[in-house]
């Protein structure tokens, strides 16, 4: 069955729903965490280094694939050279992986958006009530579903209706929000402390865990590696400066991570110290509540509720992106209809689902094998086995896979060709061309290294 292919309707839509795919609780739920993690100013330093020379080079690989093809993510490897259609097939692997944890992850902002609703009883203690939550057994996976089923109904509207306009509303009040609540956050009493930890380089935080969290982190955040570029660029014109588009991207999506970090880092060393930065991914959901709560007035509780219904939203937006590439591979690939492909999937992501969600707490842990060539078979908790084998080990080989067919195999001057269509200047195609046949495929094969052949656990 062949059905029309969507088409995005403006340039502005298309970096809007792009930028909404990339902005996501990536930036918010991860983001933030692994600052902590790895040590404030050295982190913040080589993460911009790294989306500017090895993100974006992938970024721009990617769209100008699917605008050649006008493919999904497997169609075009295979219409390009049959042999790399494997690249392909990685990617939609990892999504299917990242969005069983994703939809989750969205329901626990569903939660959230519902406590605020009804009144904001933490008890004061905004720590324990999320740690009872997430670990409870039926409660998150019902909202999970709540995430999914939204997800679901969205993509079934189709791209450019969908997508678009969820974007177009979002990213700006989400923004805008972001900003008013960093100022909040860094006018604290004591916040100092958290600005000069995230804002001093030190050079003993320079270590290779921290450049390979920072390579990681910035694929997932900018959604690369997995051919959701490849999707986006294939709905694109050859009207549309795919040079300017990824350069705005890439800004945005990296601004939106730094003013999360600025609204939640600060509050954490002000609330639980700096013994709090190794909460990690619950960062959003224990800081923020208490930074709302310390609002005059009842205006904390407005302004709990409305981030929790934009962060839905940014959560909403990319995970409707990994939908859109897995069921755009599905059906056009198996000649299905849209419809008959969102419910072949549906039944294997809630099973995913619920084992990362029931993996939260740590007496009912499901496990699942892991093997490394330093620590050799182990057996992990199936949350991290997912959140493991995605970030660290498929999104990097994704990528890799991509650069090498872009500059050795489909050639960088073919990809540059493809740019340049329609009068588009390419001023830095020979940096690019450098960038994407040798630094980047060097700098992936080094992380890849140290997490699969060191065991480096990535925190
Ligand atoms: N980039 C998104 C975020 O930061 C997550 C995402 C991952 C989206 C993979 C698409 C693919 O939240």
């Amino acid at each position: 069955m062949k059905e029309n292919r969507g088409k995005w309707n403006s340039k502005l839509g298309f970096i809007l729903a792009t930028a909404g795919s990339a902005v996501g609780l990536g930036n918010i739920w991860k983001f933030p965490g692994k600052v902590g993690a790895n040590g404030g100013g050295a982190f913040l330093l080589t993460y911009v280094i790294v989306v500017a020379l090895i993100g974006f080079s992938v970024m721009i690989g990617e769209l100008t694939i699917g605008r050649a093809t006008h493919k999904n993510a497997v169609g075009a490897f295979k219409q390009l050279n049959k042999k790399w259609t494997f690249a392909g097939i990685i990617g939609i692997v990892a999504l299917f992986i990242i969005l069983a944890y994703y939809a989750v992850v969205g329901g626990w902002v569903l939660k959230y958006i519902f406590v605020y609703l009804t009144g904001a009883n933490f008890n004061g203690d905004y720590g324990s009530y999320f740690v009872n939550f997430i670990s409870s057994p039926i409660e998150p996976i019902l909202w999970d579903l709540v995430f999914l089923g939204l997800c679901i109904f969205v993509i079934s509207k189709g791209v450019t209706s969908g997508i678009e306009k969820v974007s177009k509303v979002l990213m700006p009040g989400l923004f805008i929000l972001l900003v008013a609540i960093a100022i909040r956050s860094v006018t604290f009493a004591g916040a100092s402390e958290g600005l000069k930890f995230m804002f001093t380089f030190r050079w003993s935080d320079f270590t290779v865990d921290m450049v390979v969290a920072a390579m990681g982190q910035a694929f997932f955040s900018l959604s690369v590696g997995m051919g959701i570029l490849i999707t986006y660029g294939s709905y694109l014109d050859e009207k549309t400066n795919l040079i300017s588009s990824a350069k705005w991207i890439c800004i945005l999506d990296t601004l939106v991570a730094f003013l999360a970090a600025l609204a939640i880092i600060p509050s954490v060393f002000v609330t639980v110290g700096k013994d709090g930065l190794g909460m990690g991914g619950g960062f959003a959901f224990m800081a923020l509540p208490h930074v709302f709560a310390s609002l005059p007035g009842g205006i904390g509780n407005i302004f709990g509720l409305v981030f929790f219904v934009l962060l839905f939203l940014a959560a909403l937006t990319s995970a409707m992106s990994i939908l859109e590439s897995l069921v755009a591979c599905v059906s056009e690939e198996f000649n299905i209809s849209r419809h008959k492909s969102m419910s072949m999937m549906f039944i294997p992501l809630t099973i995913l689902s619920m084992g990362y969600s029931l993996s939260q707490d740590p007496s009912r842990n499901i496990n699942l094998p892991w093997f490394d060539f330093t620590n050799g078979f182990q057996m992990l908790a199936m949350n991290a086995v997912m959140e493991k084998l995605t970030d660290n080990v498929l999104i990097p080989l994704g990528a890799l896979a991509f650069c090498i067919f872009i500059g050795w195999v489909w050639k960088s001057e073919n990809a540059i060709k493809e740019i340049e269509q329609e009068g588009t200047v390419f001023k830095f195609k020979n940096v690019w061309a450098f960038l994407i046949r040798y630094v980047v495929p060097v700098a992936i094969i080094v992380i890849l290294y140290f997490t699969v052949i060191k065991g480096v656990v990535l925190s």
